[in-house]
């Protein structure tokens, strides 16, 4: 049985691994000094703040919704257009895809092994970005 006390307990927990996880990879980052082992505890330590504070945005959310709205359906603001919402997203992918053929580029252009693997990284993330936009686009078109 999943309750919603239940996946706030799990959520709130979350949060505490996350910032923990923050407090012990800046202190490794310290003893650290080879660059590309510092970029990726950089990395590391930035995404953990990342769900950390998206952690808390979704428990603000389902401390607030009716158990019988989703995440998905859950507005803001009551004035929020959708088809503003809807636009300014689409506006992002767009962002997201110029990022990816600039990236690409940049590996193109380098023999560095190590830059190319940490340039297809951030690659990957632009990626992931633009498919969640996608995702979260289509669901809206859903509801309206
Ligand atoms: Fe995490
Ligand atoms: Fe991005």
């Amino acid at each position: 049985m999943t309750t919603v006390g239940g996946i706030i307990r799990l959520l709130k927990r979350q949060v505490e691994i996350e910032k923990e996880n923050v407090k012990q990879v800046s202190e490794t980052e310290k003893k650290v000094d080879n660059a590309a082992a510092k970029m990726c505890l950089l990395e590391i330590r930035l995404d953990s703040q990342k769900h950390a504070d998206m952690l808390n945005r979704i428990l603000e959310v389902l401390g607030k919704t009716p158990s019988s709205k989703t995440l998905w359906e859950h507005r803001i603001g009551s004035y929020a257009d959708p088809f503003v919402v809807k636009s300014q997203l689409e506006k992002h992918m767009k962002i997201e895809d110029q990022m990816i053929s600039h990236i690409e580029e940049e590996i193109e252009q380098t023999k560095d092994e190590g830059l190319k693997l940490l340039l297809q990284h951030i690659a990957d993330d632009e990626r992931k970005h633009h498919k969640l936009l996608e995702e979260i686009t289509k669901h809206l078109r859903k509801i309206d």
